[in-house]
């Protein structure tokens, strides 16, 4: 899976259609001396960047994404005196994904609703925060809630990707906004979640979408003005083209010529990117495609070129050097939109300039990141899709019980992937990936009478037959998913140590030359680990959940590390009840750190107070279907939640009474509860109602009962397992 296409450029005027720049007049704001020293980063610095152990200047700490900070005040002896230097309270109770930037002093942090905090990064006072005033209902569009991962910082200005497809330049003195592009179709579900990168004066930005039928792309915009300079889109329009990227060319010939265009086809690039200044080129991950099941997407098969796909590309023109494609023909939601590390190792006696990726497909790869040839793929999670990967042709051997074309298939990894958004790290000093990992398994069933509608959850699966299953006694088991610390050798394709964290969302790694190896948990702790050996030396409660990950920094001589607080993304599926408020915060800690962690309040607990209704059966199963394709995603599959959105067995009295109106006229819009009356009438919301109604009336206790007996009892039959 390994090609080359260094070819003439084509005129690429159609891929530089640029949408129309809003409000705000470009570069208007002059810069005062002052504020020209804020985020004072550029390509000499970053390039640099391990000169300065410091700093985190960039979304990985440096262009190679490692993850790795080399100070080492807070080491395995020391970490004992760890406490809290100071805590930021956001004000938000939503998703918090942001790897913080702290450049000379000062941190650039996001959380959700794409909002941007910059604190003084020795005592968390604020400076300034900015608000891009995404609308509400733009949450509808976001398969995995409103969250954000993050800054770039160039030449005192810090670029934002707002969950409305807007790419925002802020002075990092003052947060004002000085121009702002809208780099994506308001009329199609496009969102942006992922940080943006600078290399060589360009911004470098992708999106997400391709749950509900976007088609795929990444752009580079000048950092300075905002003019767009290329794009580069992942999939074809069509087998005919046009052809906006040349490297459509050789795309379009793997699509079939019936494939679903009106999807989009997916292949967005939603989070990670990479870049090696040395060989000059930027690397960039890319996701599944619109539509799972490929043989309803693409009917007779293909490939699908560049959906799973890890792009070497060119920055200075978006040129291709070189593509792995990890999953041909992708049908799970495997996307390869994970963490993309850069490391020299030695393979074989030999030293290698690798690039090394842990995708939702559960293998863990190792490619040469000259050239793209494969080096190694083991798996990291257990794996049931492929029996493994074969080193010649580069592609998996695939297991025949795992094709859901045209019956339900249970396979693991399942929808979260073995691995997801959260970043992994990279330790020099011990060799190791330590990776947040997920053990979950999944059955994908087909709906044959997918086709795209607008509005629409557009996977293609049965998503009513996923709920049957979820309310079924047995089958509950089944979903719970488990998540780890696996502490991985690139270099022997296994696992070294791993620590069982149960049932609960995996959070990102920080490693650190003080042999630690820092992560969050789902109960609200930030713990560290020996990186050798993986034993716990140090924890303590941040009061509220934690998927991001941690950095660490120095100033004067003090090293904190730091991680933002709020749990959320993707919540069909998650079944752990989050009993407190899950307020956002923002917290640091140093040695002899003893500042006071606020206490987060427990959520009251909830009864049930739906008033009994009169709903037929037809009635009922209608309410369920409608319900898993637009409902379930947030609400929780069966109407079970985590609590992090509402659980809506649990809404009161008053809520039911003008439920139609939370649902068709957008009550709650502001609040991220988006009106759905494009999409359903009178009658289906009612139908849903009486669904919702039924299920609180009828299946509450167990349900919570059976879920904590259960909890990460996530057992795979070892008949499944590759080899
Ligand atoms: C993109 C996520 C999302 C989707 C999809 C979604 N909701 Fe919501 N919903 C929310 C959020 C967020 C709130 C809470 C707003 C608040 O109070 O802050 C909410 C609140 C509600 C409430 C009020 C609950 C209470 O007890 O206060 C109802 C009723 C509701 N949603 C019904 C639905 C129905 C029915 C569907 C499907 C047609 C749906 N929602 C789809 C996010 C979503």
């Amino acid at each position: 899976m390994v090609a080359s296409a260094r070819t003439a450029i084509i005129a690429r005027t159609a891929a530089l259609a640029v949408f129309a720049t809003l409000g705000v007049p470009p570069a208007a704001v002059a810069q005062t001396e002052a504020e020209a020293a804020a985020a004072s980063v550029d390509d000499a610095r970053l390039r640099a960047a391990d000169s300065e152990p410091d700093q985190w200047m960039s979304h990985g700490r440096t262009w190679s994404e490692q993850r790795y900070s080399s100070l080492d005040q807070i080491n395995t002896a020391t970490v004992g005196g760890l406490g809290l230097a100071w805590n930021y309270e956001t004000g938000t109770t939503r998703g918090m994904e942001s790897t913080p930037l702290v450049i000379d002093g000062v941190m650039y942090a996001t959380g959700a609703w794409s909002k941007v905090y910059a604190l003084d990064a020795a005592t968390g006072k604020e400076l300034w925060t900015y608000d891009p005033k995404v609308p509400g209902a733009k949450a509808r569009d976001a398969c995995c809630d409103v969250v954000n991962r993050g800054v770039a910082a160039w030449k005192g200005r810090l670029y934002l990707g707002a969950l409305d497809g807007r790419l925002i330049c802020l002075d990092a003195a003052t947060g004002k906004p000085l121009w702002e592009k809208q780099t994506t179709d308001p009329a199609r579900a496009y969102t942006i979640t992922g940080a943006p990168r600078v290399v060589k004066d360009k911004v470098i930005i992708g999106n997400g979408g391709a749950e509900f039928g976007v088609r795929g792309y990444f752009s580079a915009y000048d950092a300075t003005s905002g003019d767009m300079l290329w794009r580069f889109y992942t999939v074809p329009a069509s087998t005919q083209g046009p052809f906006e990227n040349p490297e459509l060319e050789i795309a379009a010939k793997t699509w079939s010529s019936r494939s679903m265009w009106d999807t989009g086809l997916g292949g967005t690039v939603w989070d990670s990117i990479s870049y090696d200044p040395e060989l000059d080129l930027l690397y960039v991950g890319v996701g599944n495609a619109s539509g799972y099941n490929r043989e309803l997407r693409s009917p007779g098969g293909g490939d699908n070129l560049f959906v799973a796909s890890i792009l070497a590309v060119d920055p200075d023109d978006g040129r291709m050097a070189w593509y792995y494609q990890t999953v041909p023909g992708e049908s799970w939601d495997y996307t390869a939109t994970q963490h993309m590390i850069l490391a020299d190792i030695e393979i074989s006696g030999a030293p290698r300039k690798v690039l090394m990726q842990a995708p939702k497909n559960g293998f863990f790869y190792v490619l040469d990141r000259g050239t793209g040839e494969l080096l190694s793929a083991e798996p990291y999670v257990a794996v049931s899709w492929a029996t493994r990967v074969d080193k010649k042709t580069g592609r998996p051997v695939e297991r025949p019980q795992a094709v859901w074309s045209q019956e339900p298939a249970r396979v693991t990894p399942g929808i979260p992937g073995g691995h997801n958004w959260h970043p992994m790290a990279f330790s020099p000093q011990t060799g190791l990936v330590y990776i947040p990992t997920f053990e979950s398994l999944y059955e994908y069933s087909p709906d044959q009478a997918f086709e795209w509608r607008r509005g629409y959850f557009n996977t293609g699966e049965d998503l009513d037959a996923v709920a049957a299953k979820v309310e079924g006694f047995e089958e509950f088991a089944r979903y719970n998913t488990r998540t780890h610390l696996t502490a991985w050798d690139p270099v022997a394709g296994a696992q070294r140590w791993h620590v069982d964290l149960g049932q609960g969302i995996p959070a990102g790694v920080l490693a650190t030359a003080g042999g630690l190896v820092f992560q969050g948990t789902t109960d609200g702790r930030l713990v560290a680990y020996d990186a050798t050996g993986g034993a716990t030396l140090w924890q303590t409660s941040t009061g509220t959940g934690i998927m991001a990950p941690p950095i660490s920094y120095r100033i004067g001589n003090e090293q904190y590390v730091a991680v933002v607080a709020g749990l959320g993304g993707s919540q069909g599926g998650h079944f752990t009840r989050i009993t407190n408020a899950n307020r956002g915060r923002i917290v640091a800690f140093k040695l002899g750190g003893n500042a006071m962690m606020p206490v987060t309040e427990q959520k009251p607990v909830l009864a049930v107070e739906a008033p009994p209704m009169q709903a037929s059966v037809e009635t009922l199963a209608r309410g369920r279907a409608l319900y898993s394709s637009h409902c379930a995603r947030c609400h929780g599959v069966g109407v079970v939640s985590s609590g992090l959105y509402p659980d809506l067995r649990y809404s009161s009295a008053g809520v039911h009474t003008i439920f139609p109106r939370i649902v068709g006229d957008g009550l709650m819009a502001e609040r991220g509860m988006a009106p759905f009356s494009d999409v359903l009438g009178n009658d289906d919301i009612d139908a849903i109602h009486a669904y919702v109604t039924q299920r609180a009336r009828h299946q509450t206790g167990w349900v919570e009962w059976l879920a904590a007996k259960l909890a990460g009892r996530l057992r795979i039959p070892a008949s499944w397992l590759a080899n």
